[in-house]
């Protein structure tokens, strides 16, 4: 199947980037294609709703395509104060304002990652509140890797045990979907 993943975060060093590689690897070894989505390469303004232009709107679109062009979604999301990244909640709201949302019974699996011993899973509550409430498919496993700046191998990549269990328990619940 192909998954396209996206970070929340456009933090040159970030973790959750080092997490949606991680996905992606572990996701490929499995036999599956993925899709990695850079949200810098969609400058996207903060949203408001006096100042929605068709090509601001267009920039959204381009990237909601690459949402729908795949079986599912995975995203990973910086927790910031227990809920989920503004850069994220700002591309959610942009795409929402799409002629072709991707969310309508769209797959989508979330993960976060952080220094933090919990890894960023209470922000993941929201997530998948506001996924759900735009009528996403959230599945209920997820990958959350905590104190992640201890794990990274020389490819700066997170994939012990732990992590593979929890993508092709992931993966295994996506299949099942489609
Ligand atoms: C404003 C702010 C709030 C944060 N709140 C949390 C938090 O609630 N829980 C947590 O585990 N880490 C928190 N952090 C630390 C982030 O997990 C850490 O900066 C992480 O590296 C961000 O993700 P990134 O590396 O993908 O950019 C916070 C960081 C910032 C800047």
């Amino acid at each position: 199947m192909k998954i396209t993943c996206l970070a929340g975060s456009i933090r040159a060093s970030s973790f959750n980037n080092v997490a949606v590689k991680s996905f992606a690897f572990i996701a490929e070894e499995a036999g599956h294609e993925c899709d990695i989505i850079d949200l810098s390469d969609y400058p996207l303004p903060l949203f408001n709703q006096d100042e929605e232009e068709e090509s601001i709107i267009a920039i959204a679109q381009k990237l909601a395509d690459r949402l729908n062009n795949s079986d599912a979604v995975f995203i990973s999301s910086p927790e910031y104060n227990g809920s989920v990244s503004p850069l994220l909640k700002n591309t959610l709201d942009w795409m929402s304002r799409t002629p072709n949302k991707p969310y309508q019974n769209k797959i989508f699996a979330i993960g976060a990652a952080s220094p933090g011993a919990l890894g960023g899973i209470r922000g993941l509550a929201h997530l998948r509140d506001i996924l759900t409430s735009v009528g996403a498919i959230v599945i209920p496993k997820m990958l959350t890797i905590g104190g992640i700046q201890n794990l990274m191998d020389e490819q700066g990549l997170a994939v012990q045990e732990r992590q593979k269990n929890q993508v092709e328990s992931m993966l295994d619940s996506i299949e099942k979907l489609l």
